[in-house]
């Protein structure tokens, strides 16, 4: 993390087959079990990634995927223009994975920029100036439904023409966009509890379905702003999901439109606590319980699994 080891970046793009033979297209990192999404030359990009050039005032918003990324990236956005209102640019036109260094230097500071690359691939200028993070979790319940429904509706991107069941068994077995979640929670826990110096926020989803407002507040403060009640009503009231998916499905799935079965945009699916009670069977929350229990005995995190 201090910038001596280098993590490995040469990358094949590869079809992972699930237990019924339907296969996902993605990137894997030689000699590793780490995945990427399939972005246009993802390889390529993966050789410049440690190089990102981080600027004191970045603030980065990580985390795995479908953790409301999308969400909290324009709410800190928000917080950081002190104004309620919508990002014109788009959380993927500043996600350090899909796009290029020279694009990230082009852009304006303060930089709130995002990712879901694990500790170990955090480009080491960020950790070296102490950037700050903001640091996502879900519920991995949750989480896995949005995320089996992110790739199976983004049809054209990832090929997938699998079923509930088939991705729930390569969930498990860590064959994923970015790999294994178990040990993306633990390295991410690791960090935070090795390195006390680094400004890590961390921000649980169902804590901001439950009280938007006392959250916003805390990660303004974390961010350094004062106490600005009126602005941060308005960012709550123009974040909720209603209004998010509105005004934002308009212009930021309008880009990619091309990526979607149908051409139908899902990336604001639903926004709740629990619907994975709605896809889950008996056996598979007992089998990924029995795993959480193994893989995080020693975790601190605890999760929220209805509200
Ligand atoms: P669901 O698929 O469960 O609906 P990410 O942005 O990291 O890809 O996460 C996407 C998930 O966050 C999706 O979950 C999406 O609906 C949810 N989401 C997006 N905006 C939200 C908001 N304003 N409030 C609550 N959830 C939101």
């Amino acid at each position: 993390m201090d910038g001596v080891k280098r993590p490995e970046t040469r990358a094949d793009l590869v079809q992972i087959k699930d237990p019924f033979n339907q296969t996902v297209r993605c990137y894997r990192v030689q000699g590793t079990d780490i995945y990427f999404p399939p972005f246009p030359n993802l390889d390529e990009r993966l050789k410049q990634f440690p190089d990102i050039h981080a600027r004191n005032d970045d603030i980065l918003v990580c985390g795995y995927p479908k953790c409301g990324t999308h969400w909290i990236w324009e709410v800190v956005s928000m917080i950081v223009q002190g104004e309620a209102s919508y990002s014109p640019a788009i959380k993927e036109s500043v996600m350090m994975e899909a796009v290029s260094n020279a694009s990230l230097d082009a852009q304006p500071s303060p930089r709130a920029l995002n990712t879901h690359v694990s500790p170990d691939y955090i480009p080491s200028d960020f950790i070296n100036r102490r950037c700050k993070i903001v640091y996502l979790l879900r519920n991995p319940k949750d989480m896995l439904v949005s995320m089996y429904n992110h790739t199976f509706n983004l049809l054209p991107f990832y090929g997938y023409e699998g079923t509930w069941a088939g991705y729930f068994e390569l969930f498990m077995e860590g064959r994923v966009d970015y790999g294994d979640w178990f040990r993306y929670v633990r390295d991410w826990e690791n960090l935070i509890d090795a390195r006390p110096d680094l400004p890590i926020h961390v921000l649980y989803y169902e804590d901001m379905k439950k009280d938007p407002l006392a959250q916003i507040r805390k990660l303004a403060e974390f961010l350094g702003k004062g106490e600005n009640l009126e602005l941060y009503r308005g960012i709550m009231d123009k974040c909720s999901f209603k209004n998010m998916k509105q005004a934002k499905a308009s212009c930021d799935d309008e880009v990619e439109k091309a990526d979607w079965r149908e051409g139908k945009p899902m990336m604001y699916r639903k926004g709740e606590v629990g619907d994975w009670k709605n896809w889950f069977t008996v056996s598979q929350n007992e089998r990924l319980e029995d795993k959480l229990k193994r893989e995080l005995a020693s975790s601190k995190l605890r999760f929220t699994y209805v509200l």
